[in-house]
């Protein structure tokens, strides 16, 4: 590929918004959703942002952003999304130099974007208790660490329950700003964690159903952290009427999560 296309990585889109991630490699290989191809040959002098055709598909060639790395990302676990990190992030303020802690890393969704947001001065420590999942996430992680370069924080990965896992880690990388767990069952990870919360830092939870809600937020108190805001977040996506004007699009209105943050104060 021609300068500017130095990747490791790129997206090709399909003209409705599909993304397909495709390895830079000179091997020829099965692609998900486009066959068997070599990308090199593909994709050899065609720059970002031209057309590629692919049997009866035409594709764009963009680079890899976090939008589309999620888009293409492998899935197993269930993934936190784009709508939910970023309320974690702000609400939690993560940013560059920070230590943050995630569990379980699943598929990596909201590693991606922690990732991106901490960029190559902050540290991500991951935890998961299943290899093969930790398999999915990394991958998904190494492609990111990829496309993005330098501007990727240090990332350790623990394979291990939550609670041995941060005990250990925060020997070894002094207290955290941040905690997010995405698992089962808070509690115990709540108690555990909380005693190797910075001052001032705050922890998250993820939770699918409202007694995981619950519970959290009464683990957090009898941990002695602060519960500062708990609740979900609705998105409605607005888009073209085939008569003219705007309106909520047809398609599910669906729930993701509960979330709840809470600080440590003292
Ligand atoms: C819903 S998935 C996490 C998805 C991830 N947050 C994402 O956005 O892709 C939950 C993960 O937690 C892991 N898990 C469950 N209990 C755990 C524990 N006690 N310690 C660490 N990981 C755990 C599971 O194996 C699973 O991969």
């Amino acid at each position: 590929m021609h300068e500017g296309t130095d990747f490791g990585f790129v997206a090709l889109r399909e003209p409705e918004g599909r993304i397909h991630i495709v390895e830079l490699c000179e091997e020829t290989r099965k692609v998900k959703g486009l066959g068997v191809l070599n990308p090199t040959t593909l994709l050899g002098g065609v720059n970002i942002g031209q057309t590629v055709q692919i049997g009866s598909k035409e594709l764009v060639v963009l680079p890899l952003r976090l939008p589309e790395l999620v888009q293409g990302m492998k899935r197993r676990a269930q993934t936190i999304s784009a709508k939910d990190a970023g309320l974690f992030i702000t609400k939690l303020g993560i940013g560059g130099a920070d230590t943050v802690l995630e569990a379980g890393l699943g598929s990596g969704g909201l590693a991606l974007h922690l990732a991106r947001v901490l960029g190559r001065a902050g540290c991500l420590i991951s935890v998961e208790t299943r290899e093969e999942h930790a398999e999915v996430g990394m991958e998904n992680l190494q492609r990111a660490h990829i496309a993005w370069g330098e501007d990727f924080p240090e990332h350790h990965l623990l394979i291990g329950d939550v609670c041995e896992q941060i005990e250990i880690a925060a020997t070894e990388f002094g207290g955290y700003d941040a905690i997010i767990l995405d698992l089962p069952e808070h509690s115990p990870a709540i108690e555990a964690a909380s005693p190797h919360l910075n001052i001032g830092g705050r922890i998250a939870c993820y939770c699918p159903v409202s007694s995981q809600l619950e519970a959290a937020w009464e683990s957090c108190e009898s941990a002695g952290l602060t519960v500062e805001w708990a609740g979900e977040l609705m998105i409605r996506e607005w888009g073209k009427a085939t008569r003219g004007g705007m309106r909520p699009v047809n398609g599910p209105f669906g729930h993701t999560a509960f979330l709840l943050v809470a600080q440590k104060i003292q």
